[in-house]
């Protein structure tokens, strides 16, 4: 151990949820550790949907409110939802106070775009499909600028520390001079999602459950472990590649581009009256069936954008770019793949999970605001908004810390590259958009074995403690609804 230094607020992870409560905690001292830099670590930055808010002619809350409800099937946290959706509009307003630079229309009002499942155009973005990259570098430079928020980079936390009285008072991370413990009257994680769980993914590598199996370890309650989105349009790997591949954004679909089998016709029509623009679950596991069937699915903006592609989509013109394709004149090959996690570790109102001296915020934490299945652009949306009110709920209680009960920790032993290519392929095979019993248990059973398999007191064991919470939930919930789709199960009211 090489640290004993003490912060009021230790943020887990720097995404939008982690830079936002650290900014609004101003003025305690915050420290933000993060396995990358700020920025470069985590899924916010890939984002390419925008920030969800109210802002339009007839436009309210309670409307947007009404969507996301819809959207997850109404299995949602009604009041979350509501003070998620009445935060929107001036979430928007602050990061345009902090420099974020929104794309206007003409009059220099947002230009609000539409979105699937959306009944209003609502969504703010920024330079077309590059929204989540322009907020991190706002954010990053605000807190750059701020002197009470130490970045603590390169370091991946993998342990709570806990006072005598069970309170987390900090956690140990991983670093480059070894196991550091890091003190604090509040811990707050902001450590992202699963999606490199899976072996396709839009999420970066970083995004591997380290954070919910943290909390899981200490004990911490997690909730709606079976609810993972998955994006219908990932750009299709390359021989052999897997893990994060490049987003192909929703809002190409709302511009017109379509699905195509490998023959070249459209096969959404047929299965939904809104066709490319049904669902996200539902247009996400026909293009599944079709790679099941051996088939490939493209998706075809030659029509619709044609060439206006680079202006509009610049970030996904650039990832075909660099692999050769051409979106102006082609279709492009894509696949399904992991994109955000609804389930988490459970808080409440106030961002409490059930360990005193923890709390979560963004896609780390399950506060019920999504529901059987998130909204597209509500997630930036609920890390602003509900880190914003974390950060300055802290500023004002954050307790000192005390000093942990126990001295030291077990030794930093992950996972090894074996290992996470057998887990990645035991989600993915069996646990991702197309679900039964009997592939569930062998995927419990795959775990089991690689659990067996570490050392006595490997970390790696809780990422695959959490793998195993997340199979018993879709094992447990036998019926389809929002994105859990059992194909042995009953059939709820999302087909
Ligand atoms: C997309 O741009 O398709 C993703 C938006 C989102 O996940 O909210």
């Amino acid at each position: 151990m090489t640290s004993q230094t003490a912060f009021d607020i230790l943020v887990v992870g720097s995404g939008v949820a982690g830079l936002a409560t650290a900014l609004a905690a101003a003025p305690r001292r915050v420290a933000v550790l993060t396995r990358g830099a700020p920025g470069e670590d985590g899924a916010s930055r890939w984002a390419q949907g925008g920030i969800a808010a109210a802002l339009g002619p007839g436009d309210s809350p309670a409307q947007h409110a009404a969507d996301t409800l819809a959207a997850g099937q109404r299995l949602n946290d009604a009041d979350a939802v509501s003070r998620l959706t009445a935060a929107a509009p001036d979430t928007v307003r602050w990061l345009d106070a902090l420099g974020a630079r929104f794309d206007r229309a003409t009059d220099g009002a947002y230009a609000l775009g539409r979105e699937a499942a959306h009944a209003h155009a609502r969504i703010v973005h920024a330079q077309g499909d590059a929204s989540g990259a322009e907020l991190m570098r706002a954010l990053r430079a605000a807190v750059r600028a701020a002197p009470h928020v130490t970045v603590l980079e390169r370091r991946t936390a993998f342990e709570l520390a806990r006072a005598g009285d069970g309170r987390v008072v900090g956690a140990w991370a991983h670093g480059e001079r070894g196991p550091e413990l890091w003190r604090a009257g509040a811990v707050v994680l902001a450590s992202g999602g699963i999606g490199a769980l899976y072996r396709y993914t839009t999420n970066p590598a970083y995004a591997d459950g380290a954070g919910l199996a943290l909390a899981l370890a200490a004990g911490a309650e997690l909730a709606d472990l079976e609810f993972v989105q998955f994006h219908p349009t990932a750009l299709a790997p390359r021989d052999g590649e897997r893990g994060q591949l490049p987003l192909l954004t929703e809002a190409l679909r709302g511009a017109g581009a379509v699905l195509l089998d490998a023959r070249g016709r459209r096969f959404m029509p047929a299965l939904h009256a809104d066709a490319e623009l049904a669902p996200r679950d539902v247009v996400a596991r026909a293009v599944w069936a079709e790679c099941e069937r051996g088939g490939r699915a493209y998706l075809d903006a030659t029509r619709a954008v044609g060439d206006a592609f680079p202006a509009r989509f610049p970030t996904v013109f650039a990832a075909c770019a660099a692999r050769g394709l051409d979106p102006r004149r082609e279709p492009i090959p894509v696949v399904p793949a992991a994109h955000y996690y609804m389930g988490g570790v459970r808080v409440d109102a106030q961002a409490r999970t059930s360990l005193p001296g923890l709390y979560a915020v963004g896609e780390a934490a399950c506060s019920g605001v999504h529901g059987a299945n998130r909204l597209a652009s509500n997630s930036l949306l609920e890390g602003l908004a509900f880190g914003r009110t974390l950060g300055a709920a802290l500023a004002q209680a954050a307790p000192a810390a005390p000093a942990p009960a126990v001295a030291g920790v077990r030794v930093w032993h992950p996972l090894d590259a074996a290992a996470e290519t057998a887990l990645a392929d035991l989600m993915w095979r069996h646990a991702a958009l197309v679900r039964d019993a009997r592939g569930l248990q062998a995927a419990r059973a795959g775990v089991a074995a690689l659990r067996a398999g570490l050392p006595p007191g490997a970390h790696g064991a809780d990422r695959l403690a959490l793998a195993q919470r997340m199979l018993d939930a879709m094992l447990a919930r036998d019926a389809s609804v929002g994105a859990h789709y059992r194909s042995d199960g009953l059939r709820a009211a999302c087909a």
